[in-house]
């Protein structure tokens, strides 16, 4: 891949670094690609603060906490920045992008602000600091649709993430993305086939298309595509296997789409729907464009077309006036829908969204109790809802040995179901059907069918 011969020891020296990603799947993936811009220019990656020449942050706004923890690990790096005032230090990303200035101000040991559509010129802004010195600001308009990537530079061989949009109009009065990441833009079906094609002419097998508001794929688009067709273009490619898709919005979502998944044998019979809260007025005070009802009909719906499906949500608990009544709403919807897993959120305000106005008075005890109190609901559900699984064979992309004990093998079912094994090492990269004898309510255990 990359040709760094050109660069002299020096150099070499100097290009060691260290990046490490907060917040969500997009960063991740965009972390990644920028991995792979600053590899192909000579960059080495380490994995220790104390071995780069340049350290970054790839950071998110979403939560107050996430914020916090990124200024606190900035400020660990001014002893660092002490002993060695040639390290670089760059903040980039969704926080990168909403504060802009004022982290220079905060942190004068910060190199590089570089926001969330100007990281495909990280290469060059690095080197302008070298050549010129410090705090170099770049949260331009740019809007980045494409991204050169180095399809051989991914964390999982036979797995990919692949963006096929950016930013979010939805304007959800709670939330801080169409802020920082700027209005929807798509990529061509065209430009996603390429990438998807590269890949899977790399060893790829999975693809999970990305989107802050994925139902919402093509406008502005010629031609009026949809996330459908796009789907089924992808469907087509010989030797992928699975394609994903992330994150749906209720409002957006379509009985249509719903029609294609069934339809494409690659798309994986997976949801991921935030429902967010399941009290009408506080969907109609996060602006969510939907309610309670339509949400439980539009899943009886999928259910009904695709019985196995799996459906994940997020919710939000202590948005501003959630009361009691507000929260058994919720409670009530999550045990009527009985979702695959759910992602927990306290809310926490940002400044300038809709919702910021409004005056946080849930207060932190009463947001923690309805936290736990859904955690400990929804670990129930999954649990009971996996041990139906307990008998039954399902089928496993094997993505590599398990995180928590390397000597077995772990990988996912197409409903998104992580499932641990003992199997030989050949399995890896392929789909194997596994017969699942014990669970948890996170993880599925079992025994391949011909392996003793
Ligand atoms: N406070 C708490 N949770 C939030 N989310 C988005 N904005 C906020 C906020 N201000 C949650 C939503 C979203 C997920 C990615 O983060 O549940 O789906
Ligand atoms: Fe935020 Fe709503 Fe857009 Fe999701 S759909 S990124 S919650 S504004």
């Amino acid at each position: 891949m990359s040709n760094s011969s050109h660069f002299t020891n020096k150099d070499r020296q100097y290009k060691a670094v260290f990046f490490e990603t907060f917040g969500c799947q997009m960063n991740k993936l965009d972390a990644e690609l920028s991995l792979g811009l600053l590899q192909e220019e000579g960059y080495r990656i380490v994995d220790k603060v104390d071995e780069a020449d340049v350290i970054l942050f790839n950071t998110c706004s979403v939560r107050q906490h996430a914020e916090d923890k990124v200024y606190s690990h900035l400020g660990a790096l001014k002893t660092v920045k002490k002993r060695n005032p040639e390290v670089i230090v760059g903040v980039l990303g969704c926080m990168a992008q909403k504060d802009g200035e004022s982290i220079f101000k905060r942190m004068p040991h910060v190199d590089l602000v570089c926001g969330t559509r100007m990281f495909s010129r990280l290469p060059e802004l690095l080197l302008n600091i070298k050549n010129h010195g410090s705090h170099v600001l770049a949260v331009d308009e740019d809007q980045i649709v494409n991204v050169k990537r180095a399809v051989t530079f991914r964390p999982n061989f036979y797995q990919a993430f692949v963006t096929v949009m950016r930013g979010c109009d939805n304007f959800c009065s709670y939330c801080i993305v169409p802020y920082v990441r700027g209005r929807e833009i798509s990529r061509t079906i065209a430009d996603i086939k390429e990438e998807a094609q590269a890949l899977v002419s790399n060893g790829c097998k999975e693809v999970t298309l990305l989107g802050q508001n994925i139902n919402s794929y093509g406008k502005g688009l010629a031609g009026g595509v949809t996330l459908g067709d796009l789907l089924s273009q992808l469907n087509d490619i010989d030797g992928l296997e699975r394609i994903r898709f992330v994150t749906s919005h209720p409002a957006d979502m379509s009985r249509d789409l719903i029609r294609t998944i069934n339809r494409l044998e690659k798309v994986c019979k997976h949801l991921h729907m935030p429902a967010q809260s399941g009290s009408d007025q506080i969907l109609e005070r996060m602006r969510r464009g939907y309610t309670a009802g339509y949400y439980r009909d539009f899943i009886s719906y999928a259910r009904e077309l695709i019985p196995h499906i799996s459906v994940a949500s997020d919710f939000i608990v202590g948005f501003p006036g959630e009361t009691d009544e507000d929260f058994q709403k919720t409670v009530q919807l999550m045990e009527d829908v009985r979702f695959q897993n759910c992602f927990i959120f306290k809310y926490s305000p940002r400044t300038g969204t809709k919702a910021a106005d409004l005056e946080d008075d849930v207060i932190d005890e009463v947001k923690r109790a309805r936290n736990k109190k859904l955690l400990e609901l929804q670990k129930g559900i999954s649990l009971e809802e996996n041990k139906k699984l307990i008998g039954t064979k399902v089928q496993v992309l094997v993505e590599g040995g398990s995180k928590s004990d390397p000597n077995r093998l772990s990988g996912r079912t197409r409903q998104n179901h992580i499932v641990v094994f003992n199997g030989s090492q050949d399995m890896v990269g392929r789909q194997i059907d596994v017969m699942i004898h014990e669970v948890t309510d996170l993880t599925l255990f079992g025994k391949p069918e011909n392996y003793s």
